[in-house]
């Protein structure tokens, strides 16, 4: 029994260590050594080719793409290093708005309503807007051709918590039972194993797993299209950091460097 007993305090540690070495979601950017101070950024990382954990090169995690280039570009404009903080999506505007961060980005879609919480930068995504898609395993992808198909009592359809796609899950199929869960990596999971039928997404997302091997055919959201591009997002009337930001953004984009960091991290 006392042997049992020891056993079951060795696993449980175990466990208990394990997840502390990956439950570390600050990931800090010396950017330059004369910087004395840091500017905070959080974001959503399970979102390839915007944010996504990876393994470094010093074999630790660390945090990647397209919004991580841009925020690093944010943080010189301001002569200081950056932080990035990954967390759940539905926790990002609150975030930014109680002051807990200085900025957020996360291929976040500037909605009206959330422009009531928070201020928003220009679009930095070099299209007018994002394609809004849903995801069906390749195995059904003759049984649910339309949107409409998906509309239908006993399926599941997947979104994740907090964003714009749990809004077109009710819209567009509300006869579908709804998944909402906060990490996509999970929803992906989920579509591969048919634990649901359909994920709402948006297109460069489809596209990296897909490039990836994952079994999934894209359905395109036409009927989703009124929405521009992708934002950062400030505390209300932090107008100065905003300033700084939007500049940023008019250069990269001068210099192409968002389509360059678009493609990089989608291949
Ligand atoms: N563009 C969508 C929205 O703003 C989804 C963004 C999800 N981002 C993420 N990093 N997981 O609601």
């Amino acid at each position: 029994m006392k042997k049992f007993s020891l056993i079951l305090v060795l696993l449980v540690s175990i466990v208990l260590l394990s997840s502390c070495k990956n439950s570390s979601n600050v990931f800090d950017f010396i950017l330059d050594e004369s910087y004395d101070s840091f500017v905070t950024m959080a974001t959503s990382a399970d979102y390839a080719p915007y944010e996504f954990i990876e393994e470094g090169s010093d074999g630790k995690n660390t945090v990647s793409g397209v919004d991580i280039e841009i925020a690093k570009e944010i943080a010189r404009a301001l002569g200081k290093n950056l932080r990035v903080i990954h967390k759940n999506f539905d926790f990002l505007i609150e975030d930014v708005r109680s002051g807990k961060v200085d900025f957020i980005i996360a291929g976040i879609t500037p909605t009206p309503s959330r422009a009531e919480i928070i201020d928003f930068s220009k679009s930095y995504y070099t299209e007018e807007s994002v394609e809004q898609v849903v995801l069906i395993h390749e195995d059904n992808a003759a049984a649910y051709a339309t949107v409409e198909s998906l509309n239908t009592t006993g399926l599941r359809v997947g979104a994740q918590t907090g964003t714009i796609q749990v809004e077109f899950a009710q819209l567009f199929t509300p006869l579908a039972t709804l998944k909402a869960i906060s990490d996509i990596n999970e929803l992906m999971n989920n579509l591969t194993n048919k634990q649901i039928d359909a994920l709402y997404t948006e297109g460069p997302v489809a596209d990296v797993r897909i490039n990836q091997g994952a079994p999934f055919v894209k359905i395109v959201l036409d009927q989703a299209l009124d929405y521009e591009g992708n934002a950062i997002g400030v505390k209300k009337g932090n107008t100065e950091l905003l300033a700084v930001i939007n500049s940023v953004i008019d250069q990269l984009i001068l210099e192409n460097k968002i389509t360059e960091w678009l493609s990089y991290y989608s291949a």
